[in-house]
């Protein structure tokens, strides 16, 4: 019998949720640095501006990360490729822990920065690549779920050290995970497409047959090896042939779309917007920050359930719509602040029942469906470049989104600021419902061939499930 490309076994489940555990980094790190960098302030003793250079630096190390992955995911593979971010990951967290002057602080978190900014796309690539494709969005959307589970660990973390004021050992605990991550990959397979690439058919046999748990892979083996015959060398330049230029702009748009709707100004900074709309306690505030943690991971859980059921694209749409949405009712809760007494709700109750509606709404498309996309449109020939450009793309936007937020509030009002985000998810919107085609249950040799069609006819060609 011929292999079927769609066979689940649990050893592929494994290896899926073995290279997800380099969502853990990515969501540590985001979540950590806001609860130690008061302690790091005070040791120190730090102005705003090298307060913005600690909080920052990660972010630089993840657009260096993400350019140099690329190349690095096509030369060296996929899985040493998350095996040498898990080793950098390590050592920057001790010179972090360690550090005894700030320029040596910031050396290890521009090194733990690289290594985020290379797992978070290698890892999906790399599951993408291993995964049957009718649970294909589940697997490699696991990722975005171990973020959304780092994030809220580095708030638990916080939480414990925070009355000794223990910011090292803060970023102590994100060895554990990184040690997971580069034992745990040390005994996962090579991605079979990678090897292909690499011409070595017979070890990616080998790989498939043991990842798909049946003898007889010719199918899928033929179907990769077709692809690859109408491929070109893969460089930087190719990025702009006929049938590679939509995907090219589809990863690139969600990219900036993903961080410019505002997600990361709701992470880094919701105590601050709930003490912007009067909540005064700070464990109020921070209680309420938990939340919208744990709604992050939750409703993430129900993407995964609906990402291969549902597909895509009424995902992705939906989500935007209610990101909308809830900005356009934090804008307007803010722009009637104080507009008169004996309100029925309160600002605090709108901004926490709309942050909740948004990162629920983000959760279900947006967050994890942009790694998933990314990690499916591209030819072979081009995926780790391709995928390396999207994301430093999306590093480069999150930066930029958090560096303006404080000072957007300062010139246009929280209200302005949250009704800008509302304009971008519509917008968004548009883009979405204009241009990004349904992917799923396609095999990504499929995808390949329906973006090499449109490129060459210059017209509509939908994949057959759309
Ligand atoms: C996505 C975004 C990331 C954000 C996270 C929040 O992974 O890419 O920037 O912090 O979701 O869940």
């Amino acid at each position: 019998m011929a292999s079927k490309p769609d066979r689940i076994t649990g050893f592929v489940l494994v290896v899926a949720a073995v290279a997800a555990v380099a969502g853990i980094l990515f969501g540590f790190d985001t979540g950590v640095i806001s609860g130690a960098i008061l302690f790091i302030n005070e040791d120190f003793s730090l102005t705003s501006a090298t307060t913005e250079v600690a909080v920052s630096s990660v972010l630089m190390g993840a657009i260096i990360g993400a350019l140099f992955g690329g190349p690095l995911s096509d030369r060296v593979g996929r899985r040493s490729s998350i095996l040498s971010a898990a080793a950098i990951f390590l050592v920057g967290t001790v010179v972090v822990v360690l550090s005894p002057i700030f320029s040596i602080f910031i050396i290890g978190r521009i090194l733990i920065g690289i290594a985020i900014g290379v797992a978070s796309f290698v890892a999906p690539l790399y599951i993408s690549e291993i995964a049957p494709e009718n649970i294909r969005g589940a697997l490699v959307s696991l990722n975005q779920l171990l973020i959304t589970i780092g994030i809220l660990i580095a708030y638990g973390v916080n939480y414990y050290f925070a009355a000794e004021g223990a910011w090292r050992a803060m970023f102590l605990a994100g060895l554990i995970p990184g040690t997971v991550l580069l034992v745990g990959m040390f005994l996962m397979p090579r991605s079979p497409r990678w090897l292909m690439f690499m011409n070595r058919p017979g070890d990616a046999e080998k790989v498939l047959r043991k990842i798909r748990g049946t003898p007889d892979v010719s199918d899928e083996l033929g179907e990769i090896e077709k692809s690859m015959r109408t491929e070109g060398a893969g460089t930087w330049s190719d990025l702009f042939a006929p049938g590679v230029r939509l995907p090219l702009l589809l990863g690139v748009g969600l990219a900036v779309l993903q961080q410019a709707t505002g997600i990361n100004t709701v992470i880094y900074y919701a105590p601050t917007i709930f003490q912007f709309a009067g909540l005064a306690e700070a464990t109020a505030s921070i209680a309420a920050t938990v939340g919208i943690g744990i709604v992050n991971v939750l409703v993430t859980l129900v993407a995964i359930w609906l990402v291969d059921r549902a597909g895509r694209r009424p995902l992705l749409l939906g989500s935007l719509a209610g990101m909308g949405i809830a900005m356009l009712l934090l804008g307007i809760g803010f722009a009637f602040e104080g507009g008169g007494g004996g309100a029925a709700v309160s600002l605090g109750q709108v901004t926490a029942v709309s942050l909740i509606i948004y990162v629920a709404a983000f959760a279900l498309g947006l967050g994890p469906i942009f790694w998933l996309i990314i990690s499916e449109i591209y030819p072979l020939s081009v995926r780790g470049l391709a995928m390396s450009l999207a994301t430093v793309t999306n590093w480069a936007a999150n930066f930029i989104i958090a560096a303006t937020f404080l000072s957007l509030v300062d010139l246009i009002g929280e209200s302005g600021v949250f009704l800008l985000y509302a304009l971008i998810a519509a917008l968004a919107w548009l883009f979405v419902f204009k241009l990004v085609p349904e992917t799923k249950g396609l095999s990504l040799e499929q995808i390949e061939a329906y973006f090499r069609s449109r490129g060459r006819v210059g017209e509509e060609t939908r994949p057959r499930n759309m």
